[in-house]
């Protein structure tokens, strides 16, 4: 069922879409639906930037022109899921692992439109583990102010991100100061990216239910 409530909200974000624009392009399942989508309209946009070498791939699959974010100073959208969102628009991303690249074109863009099927918006995060990207020769000593943090950091096994660096699944985090909790994970030596986009919040929300179809400003 998540799968057509993906597919659903993914096509409605079209109209998302600004003409003659290079538009910022998320990672994951849901987000591997716009794309298919996007086909429709490629004549009506530039290109795009990519946060991940899987996306990209599916980009070029359908000959959109991928653009390096260096050759750009601004870009009107940036289109993504996120794993878990909640109704101040805060986000946990990164469970596909590509939370660094999510997090900058992210912040360079004008408006973040989130789009979810509803398993994902919730009241409060944290049900979903917080990913961390990290320098590999630092995966323990992370892990170890992490749990003076009351977290439970697991290594996320066989996985290395498009950054060449491992990711640490935090579980049991207390998320009632989201950018308190952003911040404090960030200052760890060795801490590429949090997953926790409470200062890059979206914009918009797209919320595909059973039953309903919900936008959140
Ligand atoms: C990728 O690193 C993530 O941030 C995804 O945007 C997020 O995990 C949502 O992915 P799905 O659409 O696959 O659930």
């Amino acid at each position: 069922m998540s799968e057509i409530l993906k597919k659903k909200v993914a096509e409605h974000a079209l109209k998302y879409v600004p003409k003659d624009t290079i538009i910022g392009i998320g990672s994951g399942t849901t987000i591997r639906y716009f794309i298919e989508a996007l086909k429709s309209i490629r004549f009506s946009i530039l290109g795009a930037v990519s946060s991940s070498v899987k996306s990209s791939n599916f980009l070029k699959r359908i000959n959109i022109k991928l653009y390096n974010l260096n050759e750009i100073s601004k870009l009107e959208i940036y289109i993504d899921s996120a794993d878990e969102i909640n109704h101040n628009l805060e986000m946990i991303k990164g469970g596909g692992g590509a939370l660094t690249q999510e997090k900058i074109i992210s912040s360079v863009s004008k408006k973040f439109i989130c789009i979810v099927d509803e398993s994902k918006f919730v009241k409060k995060l944290g049900s979903f583990p917080l990913p961390i990207e990290v320098i590999p020769i630092s995966l323990n000593y992370v892990s170890r102010e992490l749990i003076k943090l009351g977290g439970h950091p697991k290594h996320r096994k066989n996985f290395v991100t498009d950054n060449g660096n491992f990711i640490i699944d935090v579980f049991h985090l207390n998320f009632d100061f989201p950018k308190k909790l952003e911040k404090f994970i960030n200052n760890i030596s060795g801490v590429v990216t949090v997953g926790l986009f409470s200062f890059r919040k979206a914009d918009v929300l797209l919320v595909c239910g059973r039953k309903y179809f919900k936008v959140v400003y």
